[in-house]
């Protein structure tokens, strides 16, 4: 399996260049941080960073018949360029696109990305992990055909994604590394997978109150419902405590960033879940209004709250 990882203009300037948004960590560790998780998971790869468009281009004619897929962050250029996604379409090769920042909360003009039409899906917000999920998902999607198409409805519109809360919202902070996106065990399911962040043991008819680290950007019109993961239901009678847990898509943006808590009871018997296992499940399901709707206070809500942003 060969992977080529394409980073573009001023990432070479990691470190330097603007530590609020993409950290402080410099180029030459997002190479090591990549080289390991390529060794790590069996990867051959080649690392190519530049700042010419062109140059960026003739490395993605060059990997024809010679890479399995591509990673790349084409940093500014995914807001302008039209021939990198050509190339990559030309090409034929798989690709993923990266970014270290949320392009989707920073300025308008990075909301649009035409590199992402040639990508079999965008990870962004993650900083450095963002690369990881990036070649562990391509890995799978070269090896088991799984397509890591987050978010997708049936009717092919992607109305929503999964990002981590910022390491300064998440305590137990020592778990802030564990936390995994949720994820669709097959491509015909319903329900994203929540994984639980470190160890769980529950004594009989005990409640704990886990702190995903996750937080879910919904398009409008949409919910993400919680619910516990069936098996747990059916073997352990494990309930939410809310009942009904229903994320709205304005959460996302309350002081505490829409982090998702899940709240439940154990039923009679003793359950250890453990760090990585899936313990909840979340759906997304469209919602209607009234026609005589006319609401439009702010939400700054934590958990199961629908307080009003001052
Ligand atoms: C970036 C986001 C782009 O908007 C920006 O121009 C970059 C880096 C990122 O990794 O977050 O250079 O791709």
């Amino acid at each position: 399996m060969k992977i080529l990882i394409i980073n573009g203009p001023n990432l070479n300037l990691l470190g330097l260049r603007e530590p609020a948004v993409y950290g402080s960590r410099t180029y030459s560790d997002l190479c090591t941080f990549i080289g390991d998780v390529c060794v790590e998971h069996n990867i051959e790869y080649k690392l190519f960073q530049s700042n010419s468009e062109s140059a960026i281009i003739d490395e993605i004619q060059a990997a024809y018949g010679v890479f399995d897929g591509i990673v790349i962050n084409p940093a500014a250029y995914t807001h302008t360029s039209i021939a990198i996604p050509d190339a990559i379409k030309a090409v034929g090769v798989p690709a993923i696109e990266v970014h270290i920042s949320n392009i989707y909360e920073r300025e308008e003009y990075r909301h649009r990305s035409f590199t992402s039409q040639a990508c079999i899906t965008t990870i962004y917000g993650l900083g450095f992990d963002g690369y990881k999920n990036a070649l562990i998902l391509l890995k799978d999607y070269l090896t088991k055909g799984i397509k890591p198409e987050q978010g997708k409805a049936p009717d092919g519109r992607k109305i929503a994604g999964f990002l981590k809360v910022s390491r300064q919202n998440y305590q137990p902070a020592e778990h802030y590394g564990d936390i995994k996106l949720p994820l669709r065990a097959t491509e015909g399911s319903a329900g994203y997978d929540f994984f639980a962040p470190y160890d769980i043991a529950l004594e009989p008819h005990q409640t704990v109150t886990v702190p995903t680290g996750i937080r879910a950007r919904i398009d409008k019109g949409w919910v993400l419902m919680i619910f516990p993961r069936s098996g747990l239901g059916f073997k352990y009678r494990l309930m939410l405590n809310n009942t009904v847990g229903i994320i709205d898509s304005d959460y996302f943006y309350s002081d505490n960033e829409g982090h998702i808590f899940i709240r439940f009871t154990n039923g009679d018997s003793p359950l250890c879940i453990r760090k990585g296992d899936a313990f909840a499940q979340g759906v997304f399901v469209p919602y209607g209004i009234t026609s005589d709707d006319c609401t439009d206070a702010v939400r700054n809500g934590g958990f199961g709250s629908t307080d009003i942003k001052k």
